[in-house]
Order: structure tokens, then sequence, then C-alpha cells
């Protein structure tokens, strides 16, 4: 099976497994396993702020920082194909109690006049707007990244309303790598920021928090209180260790077969795609008069695994566990299905 549903899909390497087992390791909730340590202050460093918390998943991390901004009935500014609200089961209505305020993005794009409109006016019986959360690069729009200038225009914005800013940068390495932009230009924007290390990276799990000291403190609270407190967790954050030292520049390799996917797909008559907007690892395309469930069935009967992502829309994704010639091969056994 040529698996492109997602880039969560891949299997730790020997030389990262390696680095696991040999971990130095401690009880974390003592605050003492110096390889979650050295990872939470080296993720913080390249990202320009000042600590950073090592959490199981994106999700924990997008909600803690949620939870930290807001108190209930609070509103959050968010774009409305965004990850937090639509694949995050409710949590910001379950754990916040927060409300949120969607807006049509272009690709996932919001403009700073769009967030001034948003900004509740201060009437007692509005909800409070309290926090933009962002999302970059953006999934669902198709790994799209965020204009440099836009965003700080739409983070400016925000602050000038006085709202918290936070940063779902599940695939910030991503943008970093496929944009030249350094990952800290992106992330000193925001008050807090959440990148994931189970997905282009490759590691079996965990995500890392970063913010100011007094932020990482009240994360560090909720994470217990989510029960995401773990023991001899530098198991894991070696991986993570192990991936920033030879999974980042890697890829650019896997956003150049997301773009030799597209062109292939392009090729195919029923699929409308655009292969030109293909920034990252992450490829939406349409099928024609199909419906994608059945498309993606289909195409798995071959050996090739898609997820559907809408009525007639499809997402593959590239990562460390596919090669250039996986995708030619991919895309010669799902051509039947594609072009029939
Ligand atoms: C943009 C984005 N944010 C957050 C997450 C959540 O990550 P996790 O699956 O680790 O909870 C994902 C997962 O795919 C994502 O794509």
């Amino acid at each position: 099976m040529i698996d492109l549903r997602s880039d969560t899909v891949t299997k730790p390497t020997v030389g990262m497994r390696r680095a696991m087992v040999e971990a130095n390791v401690g009880d974390d909730v003592f605050g003492e396993d110096p390889t979650a340590l050295a990872l939470q202050e080296r993720i913080a460093s390249l990202l320009g702020h000042e600590t950073g918390l090592f959490v199981p998943s994106g999700t924990m991390c997008n909600q803690i920082a949620l939870k930290v901004h807001t108190e209930p009935g609070d509103e959050i500014i968010c774009e409305e194909d965004c990850h937090i609200v639509n694949y995050e089961t409710g949590a910001i209505g379950a754990l916040s109690g927060a409300n949120v305020r969607t807006l049509r993005g272009t690709r996932g794009v919001l403009s700073a006049a769009q967030i001034e409109e948003a900004v509740r006016k201060g009437y007692y019986w509005e909800p409070r707007t309290r926090v933009l959360s962002l999302e970059n690069t953006h999934n669902k729009a198709g790994g799209t990244i965020w204009p440099l200038e836009t965003m700080t225009g739409a983070v400016q914005a925000a602050r000038e309303h006085g709202l918290t800013c936070h940063l779902d940068g599940a695939r910030l390495w991503n943008a970093s790598v496929a944009s030249g932009v350094a990952l800290r230009t992106w992330a000193s924007l925001f008050d807090t920021v959440s990148v994931c290390l189970s997905k282009g990276l490759g590691t079996p799990v965990g995500s890392v928090l970063v913010g100011s000291r007094d932020v990482i403190a009240k994360a560090h609270r909720f994470r217990k209180m989510f029960g995401g407190g773990m023991r001899q967790v530098g198991i894991l954050a070696a991986a993570g260790l192990y991936a920033l030292d030879h999974n980042v520049e890697r890829l650019a390799d896997d956003h150049a077969n997301a773009r030799r996917l597209a062109k292939g797909l392009s090729a195919m008559s029923r699929v409308r795609i655009n292969a030109d907007t293909v920034q990252t690892n992450i490829v939406m395309f349409d099928v024609e008069g199909g419906d994608a469930i059945d498309i993606v069935d289909r195409c798995r009967e071959r050996g090739v695994a898609f997820v559907p992502f809408g009525p007639h829309t499809i997402r593959a994704t590239t990562h460390l566990d596919v090669s250039a010639s996986d995708i030619d091969e991919a895309l010669s056994l799902v051509e039947p299905v594609l072009s029939a």
C-alpha cells in the first residue's frame, strides 16, 4: 500500500528508535526528565520564545493554549476551515467554554480588514473578543502558506484590539522550509505557537507549545488537568531531538513529491486540480462526477490510500515514507480510476 492519507502514518526509523532507546530519562511530572527539558528549550529557542512544553498531541497543545488565553464566554476569531474548530471534537466549547467566530478565508488566509471587522465593539451583551488563532500551513486549504506580510498585518490588527494571538503551527516546519522564512520570524509574531513532531518530522508522538514563562507555567497546569502529564517522557522527546537533526531539511523532498503527484494527477481526465497551488506536502483535488468516498475506496483496492475531504474532494499527503518512485507508481495505479 502506498499510503498518502497523512504525514502521520510514518514509522520511526532505526536511527530514531535507537535515539529513543538510549534516551536519558526522569520523571517529567517532577520536572526531572533531561531529554524532555532539552527538547522544550531547543524548540523554544528555534521559535524565538522563552520556553516550551512537551505535550502528547497537537490537539492538546492548541486546546491548552486556548484555555490559557480565554475565560468562558470569551470569543476566538479563526478561519472557518481551521483545525481547532473542525477536527478537535468541539474541544473549545467543552474545555474552555469559549465562543468561536469563524471567518471565510482565501485558501486559509484572512486579511487584517476581516479581523478588524470581526472584533466585537465592547457592548456588555456581546462575547468579549479575546483571541486570534491562525494556522500555518493550513491543512484543509491544501497545505497553504500564509504570506508573511499578510500574517504580520493580521496579527497587528488583532494586537490593536488587545487580542492574544495563537498559531497552530502543526506544519510550521513545512512553511519554513518551503518559503525560506525562518521559524522564529513566523513564531515570534504570536503569544503561543504549537508545533507537531509527529507529522512531517516523523516521530511517533508529540507536540511542543511555546510562549513566555508565565504563559507556559499556566499551560503546565492545564496539561496536567487534561491528563497530559507524562513520566519518563524523554523516550518520546528523544525522537523529537533526532527529528530536528535529521528530518527538517528533507521536507523539501516531500514538497517536490507533492508537486510531482499534483502534476501527474492534473493529466488525468476526471481530476480537477491546480498543480501550481501546491506549496508544501498536501495535495487537494476534486474528481468530476465522482463521490470522494467511493473513489478513495477504489484507489485503495488498487494499492493507494487517500482520504476523502469533501463530497468530491480528496486529500493526498506526502511524507518521509514515500519516495519519488512511489509517487510515480501511485499515479500509474490510480490512473484507471481517475481517468475512466
Ligand atoms: C493543522 C493541524 N493542527 C493540529 C493538528 C492536531 O494534531 P494531533 O493529531 O497531534 O492532535 C493537526 C493534525 O492533523 C493539524 O493538521
